[in-house]
């Protein structure tokens, strides 16, 4: 069952129905200030950090769910409705949700009446505006009263959600005309405010939540909009809002547009005040007087639109199937753009005060997003090496206001560091720009322990050299990309967090993850070395990667398939030996990305067992059986009932690792069924169970063993959106982003026909025409660059500025 449809021309998801399975959202702005919106309206707003700068509040996990955000009420004669259909939840005659790029367009309809809102956050810009126009359709002159409603967080969302003591009495505003100023805390260190403000003469508005909504009532009934009378409220602690009445009037066929916004300010030290607690505006000023009109805002909204199809540009796919097109062009792209911003920080699963940046995640986030911004991407490869220590290894998180390391989950995840190779190669294959190799990075954000790019990579590559365990495997730390397999905590106090707690220091503990980790990543490695002229450091890294091979060899294969570790005791895990999780996906696609038992059909072997035993129709579980009770030594993965997260659920995230690994084989169907079981659009159909989004990706759905298999949860923050576009655009689509070029080689099921995809690469544009005759899944006979026949796969890096045609002749 659909809840809407996709409108593939103005790059939307249009949602029809308000009561999706879950609330579904988008992501507002890609800078500095962010807002989530929900389809009905709610989610908040925040500035860089969405624990440490919470502009406006929002209650997660509530009753009812999705109850907040930034509401607008009309009251016509006494019947009051919202445009987004809640809070009120009075039926529209007609509701759509769009959500675009970077905007979402609320549109409802009561008796004639339609009010459609637009919510964005323009570039460059450090507030959301919304414009809302109203029109009156029916064919009498119509008189209303519009309301609109936001309520402010005290700043730090944990304290805001805690510290009541203190809050109830903090709050405080100021009021200009129709601009409400949000000032708690700023008459002492805080350097910044909000404000809300509309482009219009008001009839009245409120500060104060309670005078607003009356104490025992919810958002579905103000007693301000109820009796259609704004108290001019002001608060003075408890919990201030911002909220506008304003009278209309409009003529049959009358449209009226307005512009609210709503800001975040810094103001310079020393510059704070214009007067006694008088705060100096002058910022806002500026700001408001950059959208006084919706002429303005409609200048922003084609900036805005600009500004994405030319990053979305970059990779555009022609296929026959609409869905695959949807999601390689627009929305898996997009997503990436919203994991590489936030991590795993802020959405409807991820509450904003929890987690900053991963290590491990923004790393490969970055992958899916390198080619459309490669200088920030760059920035981002030069903030996360600066938090790495100098053994090498890693601090598990950072802040992303402060981009310092965060002690909170610690250090000693030892595949960490491994995961800035990754990033770091795929930005020097897309970019060609090794100059960032040379840059001087501290060391744990020290300036004054400073270190080149390059010596960065070689600490982590040696991180793993100097960790390894009894079988000569890498020693696993905390967890390797697992989080939940933590085989050095044995926890039995309730409430101990998994991640932290190692209570077997000195533990010996191994990953055979780590070590394909160390094979793939250790091959980029001693390529960057090689391709520097550092023949020597080449040399010796490829002894230790053909030691670790060897390693793998003689410890990591279990018969059919790879081990996945070993204990604390010594045991293998991901074992035939073992009752409960015998195998596990991580392993199988991590060893045989790295190449490991591709010649002598280990892989084959391996990937055939996965196929068996962990793929199900809703994609490939994390590994089987399941765990069907707590085992100590084992961690949180076991924690989690049969079928859920790390305990057997589909983690989407590495689903694609054993795709590039079908590829690899040449295997295009199985890695096509394994894409299309996970990707979003083509699950738009099972909306209902699957409920999440059907436009990204979510970490887990829930696997063959869970009560109901197949329904999704933790949608849009999850490194499945960068590893998914890897896995289509550079292995299936085979478009290989090469330090030299553009290497060709489809992987494809046998029954396509052919596909055309346009590239820019370096400056230079590639039509590249994929057609497949004699329905192969894998091989290429013939390529031609500009109508000249190539040798090889590899179309070389062209001239800046130049347009090329590429033929490529699969069989
Ligand atoms: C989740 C993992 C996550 C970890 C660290 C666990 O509870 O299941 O997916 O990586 O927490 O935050
Ligand atoms: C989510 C975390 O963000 C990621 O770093 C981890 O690899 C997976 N969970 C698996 O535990």
């Amino acid at each position: 069952m659909r809840f809407g449809h996709f409108d593939d021309e103005r790059k939307e998801y249009v949602i029809t129905d308000p009561r999706t399975p879950y609330p579904w959202i988008n992501f507002l702005g890609c800078e500095e200030f962010y807002s989530i919106v929900t389809n009905t309206a709610g989610g908040y707003s925040f500035f860089k950090d969405a624990r440490l700068r919470r502009i406006t509040r929002y209650r997660y996990n509530n009753v009812p769910a999705d109850d907040g955000g930034k509401y607008f009420y009309i009251n016509e004669k006494g019947k009051i409705w919202s445009p987004g259909w809640k809070p009120v939840k009075r039926e529209l005659d007609r509701y759509s949700c769009r959500h675009g790029m970077g905007y979402t367009v609320v549109t409802g309809e009561v008796d004639q009446l339609e009010a459609e809102v637009l919510y964005m956050v323009p570039l460059g810009f450090r507030g959301e505006v919304q414009r809302v126009k109203l029109t009156n359709r029916g064919g009498s002159k119509r008189a209303f009263s519009l309301f609109s409603f936001v309520e402010w967080c005290l700043w730090d969302a944990l304290d805001d959600a805690s510290n009541f003591q203190r809050n109830f009495s903090t709050g405080q505003v100021e009021v200009v005309g129709p601009t409400i100023y949000h000032k708690t805390e700023f008459r002492e260190r805080r350097d910044h405010y909000a404000f809300y403000t509309v482009n219009e003469e008001i009839a009245g508005l409120d500060t104060d939540r309670e005078a607003f909504l009356g104490l025992y009532n919810g958002f579905d009934a103000p007693d301000a909009v109820v009796e259609c009378r704004a108290r001019d409220s002001r608060a003075h602690g408890w919990s201030p809002v911002a909220s506008h009445h304003l009278e209309i009037e409009l003529e049959p066929g009358q449209e009226k547009q307005l512009v609210y916004v709503l800001g975040y300010v810094e103001v310079p030290p020393g510059k704070k005040f214009t007067g006694h607690q008088v705060i100096n505006k002058g910022s806002a000023e500026a700001m408001m007087e950059r959208f006084r009109t919706p002429a303005d805002v409609g200048a922003a909204f084609d900036e805005l639109a600009a500004f994405w199809n030319d990053l979305l540009s970059v990779y555009r796919l022609e296929h026959p199937e609409p869905e695959l097109n949807r999601a390689v062009n627009t929305w898996n792209q997009y997503q990436c753009m919203v994991t590489f911003n936030f991590s795993r920080s802020a959405s409807l699963f991820e509450s904003g005060i929890g987690r900053g940046m991963g290590f491990r995640d923004s790393n490969q986030d970055l992958i899916g997003f390198v080619h459309q911004v490669p200088d920030r991407a760059r920035e981002r490869i030069l903030d996360i090496a600066a938090t790495q220590f100098e053994d090498g290894g890693a601090y598990h998180q950072y802040q992303p206001l402060t981009k310092k390391g965060n002690d909170a989950v610690g250090r000693n995840f030892n595949d960490d560091p491994l995961w800035l190779i990754l990033s770091t190669d795929e930005y020097l294959r897309e970019t060609g720009d090794w100059s960032i190799l040379e840059e001087m990075v501290p060391f744990d954000n020290d300036v004054n322990n400073k270190a080149s790019l390059f010596e960065h990579l070689k600490r982590s590559f040696y991180h793993v050299v100097h960790n390894l365990g009894p079988h000569g495997l890498p020693l696993i730390g905390r967890a390797d990309w697992n989080d939940c397999l933590n085989l050095n905590c044995f926890s039995e106090t309730p409430g101990e967090s998994f991640q932290t707690t190692e209570n077997r220091e000195g533990g010996v503990a191994e990953s055979v993850f780590i070590a394909g980790m160390f094979v793939l990543y250790g091959e980029a490695y001693a390529e960057i070395c090689r391709r520097l002229g550092k023949a020597d450091e080449a040399r010796k890294a490829k002894g230790h990667i053909r030691e670790m091979k060897e390693v793998i060899d003689a410890h990591g294969w279990d018969g059919r398939w790879f081990v996945r570790a070993y204990d604390h005791f010594g045991e293998r895990v991901g074992s035939d030996e073992r009752d409960e999780g015998k195998i596990f996906i991580e392993s199988q696609g991590m060893c045989i990305m790295a190449g490991v038992g591709l010649e002598d059909g280990r892989a084959r072997q391996a990937l055939d067992s996965v196929k068996e035993r962990l793929d199900c129709p809703f994609g490939i579980v994390l590994h089987n059986p399941a765990f069907t009770g707590y085992i100590v030594k084992y961690g949180e993965i076991s924690s989690y009932p049969e079928g859920y997260k790390e305990n057997a659920g589909i983690f989407c995230h590495n689903n694609p690792w054993i795709m590039i690994a079908e590829t690899m084989l040449g295997n295009g169907d199985a890695a096509w069924d394994y894409f299309r079981k996970i990707c979003p659009p083509y699950l738009e159909e099972i909306s209902e169970l699957h409920r999440t989004e059907p436009y990204v990706y979510a970490q887990m759905i829930a696997g063959k063993d869970a009560h109901k298999p197949g329904e999704a949860k933790n949608s849009w923050l999850t490194g499945t959106a960068a590893w998914n576009y890897y896995a289509i655009t550079q292995f299936i689509l085979g478009i290989r982003v090469h330090y030299d070029g553009l290497e060709i080689n489809p992987v494809i099921p046998s029954a396509w026909e052919g596909y055309s995809v346009t590239r820019k690469f370096r400056g230079a544009t590639y039509h590249i025409g994929v057609s497949n005759p004699s329905r192969v899944s894998s091989g290429v006979k013939a390529i031609t660059l500009n109508g000249e026949p190539l040798e090889g796969r590899l179309v070389p890096v062209r001239e800046a500025g130049s347009i090329n045609e590429v033929r490529v002749v699969m069989g």
